[in-house]
Order: structure tokens, then sequence, then C-alpha cells
């Protein structure tokens, strides 16, 4: 016999239940059989008063009315043998009493009137006889009963229930566990092992059967999934390594790019230079370079936006921050900036707005900060007419601290008194090639990639980029660009 199930412990529990149920049932059983049998015994013995009031009342009667008495003790004696009667009492009218056994109050007893009929059709009433009868050996056939018939059906239920634990095994059981071992064990990628039920074949198929059948399907399916799926990949590898490979060639070619029209734009520039100081040169001649060194830079500027466009799309840009003295930059930036106007030939006063509450050094990528700022810059001073443009540096507020920068960072803002950007526009600003004002935009030149530029650097290095919904003191534009937290005291020591 398989007893496999009792080890775990689903058949730990069937067993158990088993148990708890055939148990119950047998204390009921043998209770309803106990009483069943009490009933029956209690009517075997109060039987007795039947057989006294047909067999023996006649007879007692006769030998009263005779004055029998020895006939009297006799028939009495004969009643009190009988072993469940405890008490026989007898008192006749004449006065006379007889008794057998004792008195014991029981509840089932009975009491008969005894008469004689005389010829001329009087009864004569002769005395009464009172039968007392104990259940005691009743009661105690019962009890002895109890034991054997609760012991019998108990091994009754037991032997139920192991049997059917054993059934329940062969039929159902191992075969759970033979599926579940193989859905277990079996790799399916690999092996072309069917799951098979150990046992005669059926004629009509059953909930195992059916089981085994959607098992199978499903593994069919999952093979041919895989199948589409390792192909998928494949396939997805060497698009991927086409794509590597597309992609290095692009960055091969915007590096050579890079080189081979910025070094002779560069040679242009510094001929263009040397003309336009050269003093033998006539003031026509030399009128024509600074406009050709304009047009140079623009196209370089442009140049320049697009190639550094390709190479954020090729992942090319690498963010690399060190321990930075944010002062430092913000004067540089501050004099790049009048520079700026001083190239476009306006009268804007460019003002520095640093926090003395600033740490001594931020970690930051320095270049690609100045980068972002540059192209801040650059638009003010290229939109601004007159007026102002204010650089400020502070450290971020409570409000403005992220989750992963919870100790504060820095915010760089670049405001100017220009034209100003309305709602609807902000939002768009920041998407490639866009330019808002075509009028303005064919006088100052430029692609339309410089916000761009600015926002996917600024993403990179894990900074936000963003345009005040409400510029203050004056200011029309107000672009706040909210990055990194203050380098470590180590970091600061260096
Ligand atoms: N400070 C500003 N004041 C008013 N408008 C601005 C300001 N900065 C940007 N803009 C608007 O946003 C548009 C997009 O700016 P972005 O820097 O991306 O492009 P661009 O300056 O026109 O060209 P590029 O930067 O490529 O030379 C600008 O054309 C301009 O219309
Ligand atoms: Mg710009």
């Amino acid at each position: 016999m398989n007893i496999g199930f009792f080890k775990d412990p689903l058949g730990v529990r069937l067993v158990l239940a088993s148990l708890l149920i055939g148990s119950v049932l047998s204390i009921f059983s043998t209770g309803i059989q106990l009483v069943s049998s009490f009933n029956r015994q209690k009517q075997d013995a109060t039987a007795i008063f039947e057989q006294i009031e047909t067999v023996l009342a006649d007879t007692l009667e006769q030998a009263l009315w005779t004055f029998d008495f020895d006939q009297v003790n006799i028939l009495l004696d004969g009643i009190a043998a009988n072993e469940d009667i405890t008490h026989v009492e007898l008192i006749s009218q004449t006065g006379h009493q007889w008794d057998r056994g004792t008195p014991s109050q029981s509840p089932v007893q009975q009491v008969f009137d005894l008469t004689y009929d005389q010829p001329d059709g009087r009864v004569q009433d002769l005395g009464k006889l009172r039968v007392e009868l104990s259940l005691d050996a009743v009661f105690e056939r019962v009890r002895q009963q109890f034991w054997v018939t609760l012991l019998t059906n108990l091994a009754k239920a037991y032997l139920a229930a192991v049997a059917l634990l054993v059934v329940v095994n062969q039929m159902i059981t191992r075969h759970l566990r033979n599926i579940a071992d193989h859905v277990d064990e079996t790799d399916i990628s690999t092996d072309k092992k069917q799951l098979v039920l150990h046992r005669a074949k059926r004629k009509v198929a059953d909930d195992l059967d059916h089981i085994v059948t959607a098992i199978r399907r499903f593994e069919a399916r999952v093979v041919s999934d895989l199948g589409a799926l390792k192909t998928e990949v494949v396939e997805r590898r060497k698009s991927e390594e086409q794509a590597r490979e597309a992609l290095s060639v692009r960055s091969s070619f915007i590096g050579t790019m890079s080189h081979e029209v910025r070094t002779p734009l560069n040679a242009i520039l510094g001929f263009l230079h040397l003309i336009e100081i050269d003093e033998a040169v006539p003031e026509r001649q030399r009128h024509y370079a600074r406009v050709a060194t304009r047009a140079s830079q623009q196209l370089l500027h442009q140049l320049n936006n697009v190639l550094e466009m390709s190479r954020l799309d090729s992942n090319a840009v690498m963010i690399s921050t060190r321990p930075t003295d944010i002062r430092r930059l913000a004067r540089q930036w501050q004099d790049t900036t009048t520079a700026a106007i001083h190239f476009h030939q306006k009268d804007i006063e460019v003002t520095l707005d640093v926090d003395p509450s600033l740490d001594e050094k931020y970690e930051l990528d320095g270049a690609r900060v100045t980068q972002i700022v540059t192209n801040l810059t650059d638009n003010a001073a290229k939109f601004t007419q007159s007026g102002n443009i204010r650089i400020a540096v502070r450290p971020t507020r409570p409000d403005e601290t992220s989750d992963s920068c919870p100790d504060g960072g820095l915010v760089i803002s670049v405001s100017d008194t220009g034209p100003g950007i309305d709602e609807a526009q902000r939002r768009r600003i920041f998407d490639r090639f866009t330019q808002l004002d075509a009028g303005l935009n064919r006088t100052h030149g430029g692609t339309g990639l410089g916000l761009a530029i600015c926002l996917e650097l600024s993403e990179l290095m894990g900074a936000t980029l963003s345009v005040s919904e409400s510029a203050r003191d004056g200011f029309s534009t107000e672009f706040l660009l909210t990055i990194g937290c203050p380098a470590g005291p180590e970091a600061q020591n260096d």
C-alpha cells in the first residue's frame, strides 16, 4: 500500500478530518443504538404486567375467593421470582396482607384490582395487587453495551476512513503529485517528456484526463511562443547590433564633420579678423570683412547647435561633475553676457546677484551649466532691446527641494526686460526648431535649437529648466535652472 500521502500535509489533514468526522458519527450512532436498545429492553421488562394480567390474575382471584391462602402464597412467590420485580404487595378486602421483596418507590409499577364475578352477576371486590418493577438491570445491561457498541462503531469508522484515504490516494492524490512533479521538474524548452498519468486508460475521460490535456496544450503553446520569442530576440539583437554600428558611424561622422567644418570656418574667421585690423585694407573692404565675420559666427553658432543636438541624440554627451566655485563661474557668465551685448550693440545693463549664503563649492558639471546659462543669456541679449539682464544665483528654498536632493541645491536665474513670453508659448519654446516671433528671428537668425539643447542637457544632469510664470522686479522673462546639491565637506576642501 502506498502510504506516501501520510507524509504530505494534505494527506495528514485528510486523515485527521476523516478521524474527527468518523469519531463524531460513531458517538452519534452509538447514542441512537443505545436509546433504541434501552427502549426495547424496557418494553420487554414491562411485558410482565401483561402476563400477570392475562395469566395469573384470574387464578389469584379464584384463590382469594376460596380463601386458599397457600395458593395465594405460591402465586405471589411466582410473580416475585422475576428478577426485574422488586416488590409485590397484595391487600385483600378481608384485611389480609402479603408482601414480597422491598418497596423501592420505582416509577415503573402497576396496581391490579382483583374482583370476583358472582353467578348472580354481581362483582365482588377482593383486594388490590401492586407490582413494582426495577429498571436497574436494564440500565446495567445498556451500560455494558455502551463500550462494546462505541468501540465497534469507532473501529468501523476508522477503518472506513483509512480505506477511503487509500482509495483517494490511488485514484487522485498520487496523480496530482505526479502532475506537480512534472510541472516542477520539466524544462519545456528542452525536455520532450510529455505528462502521462500512470494508470489504465479510461474509456470516458475524467477530470484528471482534462487536467492533463489542458497542461499538454498549455506546454505546446508555451513551446511555440518560446520559439517565436527566441526568433524575435535574435532579430532584435541583430537590429540592435546594426543600430549600434549605425550609431558609431554617425558619431564618427559627427566628429569628422565637427572637425572638418569648424577648422576651415575658424581659419576663415581668423583671416577675416586680420583683414578687419589691417589698416592697409581700404575701409569699404574692412566693412565687408566685418559683415562676413558676423555671418560666419552665426554659421558657426548654428553648426554648433546642430552638432550638439546630434551628439545628444547619440548619447555621446557625458556629464562629469566636480566641486565647482559657483561665484567665479557667475562672474564669467556676467562677462560673456556683457560681451554679447556689445556684439549686438545694445544699451543694456547686465547685473549679477549672488546670494551671500551660497556654499563655497557645488558639485556640478561647470562646462555644461555654463553652456545652458550662455544659451539663456544669449537669448536675453538677442531678444531684449533695452533695459536690464540679471543673472542671479541662490540656494534652493525649502519648498523647492526634491527627493533626490533633500538638502537643497542651486537655482540659477536669467531675467530680462525683453518682450516676454506669454503663457501659451511658454510650453512650446523648449521644442526643437521652435521660434516664436518670425519677424524677430529673421532679424536675429538662430535655429530654434538653443532651448531644446538646454532642456536635454539639464535633464541629463538631473536638473530642471523652466520659465517663471510671473517674472518679478520689473523683468518680463525669467528662466530658472535648478540643479545639484552642495558638495560634501571633503569636496569643498580640495
Ligand atoms: N529671453 C527671451 N525673451 C523672449 N523670447 C525668448 C527668450 N528666449 C527664448 N525666446 C523665444 O523662444 C524661442 C526659442 O529659443 P531658442 O533659444 O530655442 O531658439 P533661438 O534662440 O531662436 O535659436 P538658437 O538658440 O538656435 O540660435 C526663440 O526663438 C524666442 O522666440
Ligand atoms: Mg537661443
